[in-house]
Formats: C-alpha cells, sequence, structure tokens
C-alpha cells in the first residue's frame, strides 16, 4: 500500500535538501505519495501565520512527516514553530544518532552515540514566560513530571536493548537543579534497575560535554532532557563532522517527525552549499520506522561510499562541490 508522506520543504537552505532527499527516495524505489504542506517563513507569506491549520491535519492525516528546518523570527511573540509541533503531537521522544564517517573533516573516527532527548518538557515548556513591564526581569518555568521521565528513560532503554547497545548514561544537573533534574535523575535510577541486561550510567551535564570532546569512545546512548538534549545534540554533530551530518526523528505514540538537527542555515541559503546528508540519515531514519531497513541500509551505504570516498562531497566535508553534485554522488549509487 502506498505511504502518504507529509513534506515540510522548510526555509533557508530546507527546500534544497529536502528535494534533494524525495529525489533519492523515489530513486530507491519507495512507494511514496507526498503531500506538500508549509510552515514557517513560507507558511506566513502565504497564509499569515508560521504553523497553519490545514499543514497540521496533514501532519495528523498521514502521521508521518519529512520536515526542512524552519525559520522562527526571533522576538515579535513568536513561539517555536518546532517546539509547537513537538508539543502539539506529542512527539515527546527526540533520536538524534551520530555516526563517523572516515573522509570528513572530523577529529575521531568510530564514533557512535544516539542522543535520546525529552522533547516537551524542562526549559522548552514554554509554561511561565514573564518580562516584567519595564524589562528589567525575565523569567521561565522548567516543568518535569514523572510520566513524561519514565516515558523518556524507558524509551532510551528499549531503543537500547532493540538496537543491541550496551549502555546508556543519564544526563543530569541534579546537584543545582535538585527539583527539576532530581526527578529526572531519581526517575532514571529507578528505570535502570528494570533493565539488568544494559549497563546505566550518570554524569552530569557540564562534565559530560568535556567528557565528549576528550573521550567520545566512552558514550552509547545518552538520555536526557529537552535543553541539555538539544545542547548535547550539536555538540555530538561536531564529533563527526558538523551539522550537516546529524539526523533527528522526533517519536510520538502514533506520529513522527522526521528531519536534521540543524536549522535553516541563512549564512549559506541559495548558494548550493547545503550538505543533504542530515535530511537524508534522518528521511532512513524514517525508513527505519516504516519498516524498510533494507532500504534505510542501501541509502547509507550509499552516503557513507560518497563522503569516504569524497566523490563529489560538499565544502563541509573538505570537498568542493555543491548540493546537486554531491546529490547525483548519492543517486549514482542507490
Ligand atoms: P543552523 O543550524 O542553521 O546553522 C549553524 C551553522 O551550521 C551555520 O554556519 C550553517 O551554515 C551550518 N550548517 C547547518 N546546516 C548545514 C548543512 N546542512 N550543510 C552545511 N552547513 C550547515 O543554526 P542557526 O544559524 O543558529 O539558526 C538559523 C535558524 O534556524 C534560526 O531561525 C533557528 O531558529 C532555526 N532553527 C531551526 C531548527 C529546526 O527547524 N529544527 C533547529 C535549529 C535552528
Ligand atoms: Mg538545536
Amino acid at each position: 500500500m502506498t505511504q502518504r508522506i507529509t513534506v515540510i520543504r522548510g526555509d533557508g537552505i530546507g527546500p534544497d535538501i529536502v528535494d534533494a532527499t524525495i529525489q533519492v527516495l523515489e530513486k530507491l524505489g519507495c512507494d511514496f505519495a507526498y503531500d506538500y504542506a508549509d510552515a514557517g517563513l513560507m507558511a506566513l507569506e502565504n497564509h499569515g501565520e508560521l504553523l497553519p491549520q490545514e499543514t497540521l491535519d496533514l501532519i495528523a492525516k498521514n502521521k508521518v512527516t519529512l520536515k526542512g528546518p524552519l525559520t522562527t523570527p526571533v522576538g515579535e511573540g513568536f513561539t517555536s514553530i518546532n517546539v509547537s509541533l513537538r508539543k502539539q503531537f506529542n512527539l515527546y521522544a527526540n533520536v538524534r544518532p551520530v555516526r563517523s564517517f572516515k573522509g570528513t573533516k572530523a577529529r575521531y573516527e568510530d564514533i557512535d552515540i544516539i542522543t535520546i532527548r525529552e522533547n516537551t518538557e524542562g526549559m522548552y515548556s514554554g509554561l511561565g514566560q514573564v518580562v516584567s513591564p519595564d524589562g528589567s526581569e525575565a523569567e521561565a518555568m522548567s516543568k518535569i513530571t514523572r510520566k513524561g521521565a519514565e516515558q523518556i528513560v524507558r524509551f532510551a532503554y528499549e531503543l537500547a536493548r532493540r538496537e543491541g547497545r550496551k549502555k546508556v548514561t543519564a544526563v543530569h544537573k541534579a546537584n543545582i537543579l535538585k527539583s527539576t533534574s532530581g526527578l529526572f535523575l531519581k526517575v532514571a535510577r529507578e528505570i535502570g534497575e528494570q533493565y539488568p541486561d544494559i549497563e546505566s550510567a550518570e554524569m552530569i551535564v557540564d562534565n559530560t560535554c568535556m567528557q565528549l570532546v576528550m573521550n567520545p569512545h566512552q558514550f552509547d546512548v545518552m538520555v536526557t532532557t529537552n535543553l541539555f538534549g538539544d545542547i548535547l545534540s550539536d555538540l555530538c554533530a561536531g564529533l563527526v563532522g558538523g551539522l550537516g551530518m546529524a539526523p533527528g526523528a522526533n517519536i510520538g505514540q502514533d506520529c513522527a517527525i522526521f528531519e536534521a538537527v540543524h536549522g535553516s542555515a541563512p549564512d549559506i541559503a541559495g548558494k548550493n552549499l547545503a550538505n543533504p546528508t542530515s535530511v537524508m540519515l534522518a528521511a532512513a531514519q524514517m525508513l527505519d520506522y516504516l519498516e524498510m531497513g533494507d532500504k534505510a541500509e542501501k541509502l547509507r551505504n550509499a552516503l557513507r561510499e560518497v563522503i569516504e570516498t569524497g566523490d563529489r562531497t560538499t565544502r563541509d566535508l573538505g570537498g568542493s562541490h555543491g548540493t546537486t553534485e554531491f546529490t547525483q554522488a548519492v543517486l549514482d549509487r542507490v
């Protein structure tokens, strides 16, 4: 049966790297039909709002979405579209794997880390945002629930088990953020005990940053709260050659959105410079989710071959080619 996919091309470099990815999915012979929906700046121009109802309806209807990065205008009272989408569809788990490819400018080989980021609570809950009338004070609320923490930690251990992973590290700041991070850590310890087949570790977030840079091979699966996960996953992207290499899946009970970890990269937009690997790897996550693992592997292998042989790679990877040439190199291999 044809699977319908909602596609949000996104802002900045989004359309280039999403279109490139659809070309590759087509070449792979996926039985997909695509419903295009607007969000972000394009939606603001076409519909007068960042996240039109039509788009929300399509995401709900098809249940699987491939999404380019969206620009959220700074200030002006706009809430982040990504935060809204994740909350609206209760996409509680953000799965961000990074894996080394040889031939990048990365300082390590053999990195293989999955960050599991809680995606709806914590500092990004959007609760209690107040700025005093004279602008001299600002507040925001961080909220962690036992249910939310249990759900994400369990998700991490189940993923570890399913994918033959050996270790789950809970990353926290319970020494200072005693209530919120404290609850997260308490729950992580409880759940960890239920998985004796998997090694459980815990680490304070600032030390984790240092350890990731100095000795990243000690990490396997990391599970953490929203803000820490956002930051750590960009750090992890830096370990494997940059943001152009890092995909992310936002997963809920019956709905999922697959995207790059990075943003709309306005500095390189419209210049045929963007590395589409991030969205292509997100598409591979989508294929896994749809139980089309053989096609996912084919796509990953094609990317690996292009990058490792340096055949038409983009500048961020040390090459001298553009998005279109890179995409052709991938198409030649799938
Ligand atoms: P960014 O992630 O767009 O860019 C950071 C740096 O990485 C830039 O130098 C950029 O050129 C480079 N980069 C990113 N993706 C690349 C790729 N595929 N190939 C080569 N180089 C790449 O972060 P920035 O500039 O802080 O944010 C720009 C906009 O993106 C903001 O409006 C922000 O709100 C939005 N954003 C959206 C996200 C999403 O839709 N999921 C996530 C993060 C930011
Ligand atoms: Mg981020």
